[in-house]
């Protein structure tokens, strides 16, 4: 069936979720198109995906989604290649909790008004098949674990916020016209880098989450880890998370297009391993991994933080029949071989 499907445009394409699961749906044989304005991703992502697809061309328009003539042209692009968009991940969006709270307007313009400008494009193209980046975010301080698709859903800040409207914004549509296909994706803590290490997570300045951090303690550009809290009602007392490595959960959107295609109906998952590691488990698998010491120096909670937070990844499983495949060790031996073949991130 896979010579019938359109193109997918992916939004926000050159990020580090996107750049991914571009390489993913080309390996499952899909055509893409990417949009990104590279307000927090570089250029040169695309000559590492050419290179690793065999000097695949790529098909690329840099611009705001929230510029109708951008997405405009996208949908132009592929059609002229005999090709239309008719389906789109939409992962183009700000994510930093901390500057989603000093910024809040600019989050709810971007991510609100992206989605929408998202969302209309489609209409005037005919295109309703649409994955949503969504985030475990929604749930909040979550009331029971694992955490299933059926929980309370509330923001705790700006970006949560974001996800948590857009996420209602869609299932209005939905409601409004039952020919649009959705899959609202709520992604655990995606971490890790592809295998090759030409491609990964390159965060511009300190880095706000672990694994990046840790991974900068080990190639010397920080002198050690703060750990965010000891006392937290977990195993060691530091805070726990579902770790998914970034190749599982482009597959995991691969998964999704291919559910909304040939079942025809919508879907609310959570893309985690329900596997819980606490600081501590990271910080010395990646010591494992990369032969390098990460210091450690206890520090205050983080305002914000939940104790621990992973998925029941049942129903993923169950209906697209995906589930993460690669462990905590892959995932620090893969962010380790992107790290140090790349200290200074793409533009070094
Ligand atoms: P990222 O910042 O690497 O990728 C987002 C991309 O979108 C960037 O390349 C950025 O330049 C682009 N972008 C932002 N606003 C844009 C706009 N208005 N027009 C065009 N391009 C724009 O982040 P990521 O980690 O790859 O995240 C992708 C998606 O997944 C986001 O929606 C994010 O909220 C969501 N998400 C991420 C995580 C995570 O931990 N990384 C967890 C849950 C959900
Ligand atoms: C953060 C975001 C969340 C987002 C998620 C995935 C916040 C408050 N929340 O969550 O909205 O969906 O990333 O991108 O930013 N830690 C340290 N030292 C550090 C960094 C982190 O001890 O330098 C700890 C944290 O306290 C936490 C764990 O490591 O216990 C993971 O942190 P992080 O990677 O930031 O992810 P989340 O807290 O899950």
């Amino acid at each position: 069936m896979g010579h019938s499907l359109g193109c997918v445009l992916l939004t926000g394409s050159t990020g580090y979720i996107a750049s991914h699961t571009w390489l993913a749906l080309e390996a499952a044989g899909r055509q893409v198109v990417g949009v990104d304005s590279l307000v927090n991703s570089s250029a040169v992502v695309l000559d590492r995906l050419v290179s690793l697809s065999g000097g695949q061309p790529k098909h690329f328009i840099k611009g705001d989604v929230r510029d109708a003539q951008v997405l405009d042209a996208c949908f132009d692009l592929a059609a002229k290649q005999g090709r239309p968009i008719t389906a789109v991940i939409h992962f183009a969006a700000l994510k930093a909790v901390g500057e989603s709270v000093e910024k809040p307007l600019e989050y709810f313009d971007n991510n609100i008004g992206g989605l929408i400008s998202v969302c209309r494009a489609m209409e005037r193209h005919g295109a309703r098949t649409l994955v949503f980046s969504s985030s475990a975010t929604v749930y909040g301080q979550p009331e029971r674990l694992p955490i299933t698709e059926d929980a309370a859903l509330r923001a705790t800040n700006p970006y949560g916020q974001t996800k948590l409207i857009g996420e209602e914004l869609l299932r209005e549509l939905e409601r409004s016209d039952p020919r649009w296909r959705i899959g609202w994706l709520r992604y655990f803590n995606p971490v890790g880098a592809h295998p090759s290490g030409q491609i990964g997570e390159d965060p511009r300045g300190i880095p706000n989450n672990l694994m990046p951090y840790v991974a900068q303690v080990a190639v010397g550009k920080r002198t050690h880890l703060n750990v965010f809290g000891q006392d937290y009602d977990t195993p060691d007392g530091t805070g726990v998370r579902d770790y998914i490595h970034v190749c599982d959960l482009a597959e995991g959107h691969v998964a999704a297009l291919r559910y909304l295609d040939e079942q025809q109906r919508s879907l609310t998952v959570n893309l985690g391993t329900g596997q819980g590691y606490s600081v501590v488990d990271v910080a010395q698998a990646y010591e494992r991994a990369s032969g390098k010491a990460i210091p450690l120096v206890y520090a205050p909670r983080r305002a914000g933080d939940v104790a621990a937070c992973y998925a029941d990844p049942t129903l993923a499983e169950t209906l697209m029949g995906w589930k993460a495949r690669r462990g905590l060790d892959d995932m620090c031996a893969d962010s380790w071989r992107w790290q140090s073949l790349n200290p200074q991130g793409f533009e070094g």
